[in-house]
């Protein structure tokens, strides 16, 4: 079953409430909320206090993506804000038992993330602890950048790995992800699709989330 999480970050920000409320309109399983800092990537986005004033806004299940430097110290602050899921990137200079841990101590759900140069070997040891591994598949920080084939072979190796432990975990996508790569990434594993410039991009956002939800299962 494919999940579609819409990115806001190629949203209208000045209509971010309603931009969202036809999200949920158009059926999607998850808010993808992209947070940058300016230093584990070179862009700035958005923090808690966004996440938390959108919060009262709308029901979706908020899919929240870290590309921050210390994530851990900001678990507390993206949880108390709402967050259903938090993904933090295995190259950031947090400490991985520590962040999973803190994260499961607000009773939601937590990610890893793999940039397109560290390999799958570096989330495999936490597979056992985890809901979601997310494999980026552009370099993070912006969107609308061109999806990384030669990710695939390392979306179908978490797969097996995780198929291997019994783990029916999520693995997401993220980066470049369109109708024309939306079913590449499905045949390799994945099963959770991050969509911006996609989605928002589109003449018509509602009806471009079926539709990439029927080119993934083709
Ligand atoms: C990139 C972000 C993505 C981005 C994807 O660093 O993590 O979520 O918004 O955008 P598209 O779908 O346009 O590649
Ligand atoms: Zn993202």
């Amino acid at each position: 079953m494919i999940k579609i999480s819409p990115s806001i970050l190629s949203c209208d920000f000045a209509n971010l409430e309603s931009e969202c409320a036809k999200m949920k309109t158009a059926g999607v399983d998850m808010l993808h909320i992209d947070v940058m800092d300016g230093h584990f990537v070179p862009n700035l986005t958005l923090g808690a206090p966004i996440v938390k004033c959108l919060r009262p806004k709308n029901d979706l299940f908020f899919d929240v993506h870290l590309m921050i430097s210390d994530p851990l110290r900001y678990i507390d602050d993206f949880a108390a804000a709402g967050s259903d899921l938090i993904t933090f990137h295995v190259e950031s200079d947090s400490d991985v038992q520590a962040t999973i841990d803190k994260i499961k101590s607000h009773g939601i759900k937590a990610a890893l993330s793999v940039k397109p140069g560290t390999p799958a070997e570096a989330v495999l040891p936490y597979l056992d602890q985890l809901d979601m591994v997310l494999v980026m598949t552009v370099e993070p920080g912006f969107g609308g950048q061109k999806f990384m084939a030669d990710m695939l072979p390392k979306i179908s190796a978490i797969r097996e790995r995780a198929n291997a432990l019994g783990r029916d975990i999520d693995i997401q996508v993220d980066g470049g992800i369109d109708s024309a790569t939306a079913p590449l990434v499905a045949a390799a594993g994945a099963n959770v699709l991050v969509a911006g410039s996609a989605i928002f991009g589109a003449p018509d956002p509602i009806a471009a989330v079926p539709q990439l939800r029927q080119a993934a299962q083709a």
